[in-house]
């Protein structure tokens, strides 16, 4: 018997989970969750569809285009692409996945096979990817290692071997490390002033008075991250970006704590570290951007800002059992800080990218 070739619809991103193309929504969010679960045995990396709405919708920043493979009605994978819009003209970003019941049938195959041909048709030529593996990886004597020399993936994995066989390149490897904030590392006392270096504090809106010097650090945030082999560019980010960013977030019912360091003598903000929760799911919690500006490296500010914020996550969202964060395998120093703060190594992730010809 032959397996038949999946049929790949649109999804249209509905309005409401309770109006027309909600069910549908719903079908394609229970999908992801179960790839999720397949790779991390827990529903740590599961969204729940409201939250999953809100982060889907189209905004003047990036739009995002899903299909749906089905295969005798049943829906079996999906591919996601995200589009740049306000910078990054030339790149999308694309997540294949396949119900892990519905593996080796050639589903992820036609499914890519759209997701490319409707990139051309947008006229973007660079394709970026990311997989997640759990620790300990299967045994494989085989390790792609980046450009950078930094990191490794199993080459003979499902996803190292899918994007060979699609043409991609293996541009970055990240490191995913886990810490149980009862356990972290904290010091007594913060060195907050020591040095002409103070710390600033909100929680999912950043005050209108530091906006402005808010924005600087999420521009620079996406180039001074070590970003192996991908060609990206500086994004884009003003006041109207960074609110529209935080309504997204809050609208799921995410939350954020953030921790940005002030250079006293200038006022200018040369810092920031973040942390994401959500309403929904408050077991879990992710350590998300952090960056010191290079003018001011060298004093310890990833660290004064991510010990008194991870206080704050103990003190103001008690029941976090579990925060994860993502680091380039590269990025030396901000996974020695990690480390110091009690965090482990519990995956990794392979950033794969496609140069279109
Ligand atoms: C990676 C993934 C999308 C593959 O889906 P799939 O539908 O099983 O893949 P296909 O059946 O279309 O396989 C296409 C090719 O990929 C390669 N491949 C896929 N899975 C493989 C595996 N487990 N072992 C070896 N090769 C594999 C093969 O070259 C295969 O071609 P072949 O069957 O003619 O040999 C799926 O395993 C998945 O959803 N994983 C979790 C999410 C993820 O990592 N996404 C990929 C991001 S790059």
């Amino acid at each position: 018997m032959t397996t038949p070739v999946p049929l790949i619809e649109p999804l249209v991103i509905p309005g409401s989970l309770h109006g027309p193309g909600g069910e549908r929504f719903i079908g394609f969010s229970d999908l992801c969750d179960a790839v999720q679960r397949g790779i991390w045995g827990n529903d740590d990396f599961c969204l729940d569809p409201e939250r999953r709405l809100e982060a889907y919708r189209h905004d003047d920043y990036e739009e995002r285009h899903v299909f749906l493979a089905r295969s005798d009605g049943r829906l079996v994978g999906c591919a996601v692409l995200d589009v740049p819009l306000a910078d990054n003209l030339s790149t999308c970003y694309l997540d294949i996945l396949v119900h892990p019941g519905h593996r080796r049938q050639g589903v992820a195959k036609v499914l890519h096979a759209t997701a490319e041909n409707h990139v051309r048709r947008l006229g973007r030529t660079v394709i970026m990817g990311w997989s997640e593996m759990r620790l300990p990886a299967i045994p494989d004597p085989e390790v792609l290692v980046p450009g950078s020399g930094a990191g490794g993936y199993p080459k003979h994995s499902a996803a190292a071997s899918f994007a060979l066989s699609e043409e991609y390149d293996l541009a970055q490897v990240d490191r995913i490390s886990l810490l149980p904030p009862s356990t972290a590392g904290l010091p007594a006392h913060d060195t907050d002033g020591a040095d002409g270096y103070g710390m600033v504090f909100w929680e999912n809106r950043v005050p209108d008075g530091l906006i402005d010097r808010y924005a600087v650090l999420r521009r620079f945030m996406s180039t001074d991250a070590p970003l192996g082999d991908f060609v990206l560019e500086e994004e884009v980010w003003d006041a109207e970006r960074i609110r529209a960013d935080e309504e997204r977030h809050v609208a799921g019912g995410g939350l954020s704590l953030v921790c940005a360091a002030v250079e006293k003598g200038s006022g200018a903000l040369v810092g920031h570290t973040v942390l994401h929760s959500s309403r929904k799911a408050p077991f879990v919690a992710y350590q998300e951007d952090t960056l010191v500006l290079r003018g001011h490296r060298g004093h310890r500010l990833g660290y004064r800002m991510k010990a008194p914020n991870l206080r704050r996550l103990r003190d103001e969202w008690p029941a976090v059992e579990r925060l994860y964060t993502w680091n380039a395998a590269e990025n030396s120093f901000m996974l020695a800080v990690n480390v110091e703060l009690g965090f482990r190594p519990v995956g990794a992730t392979a950033g794969w990218q496609k140069k279109l010809r």
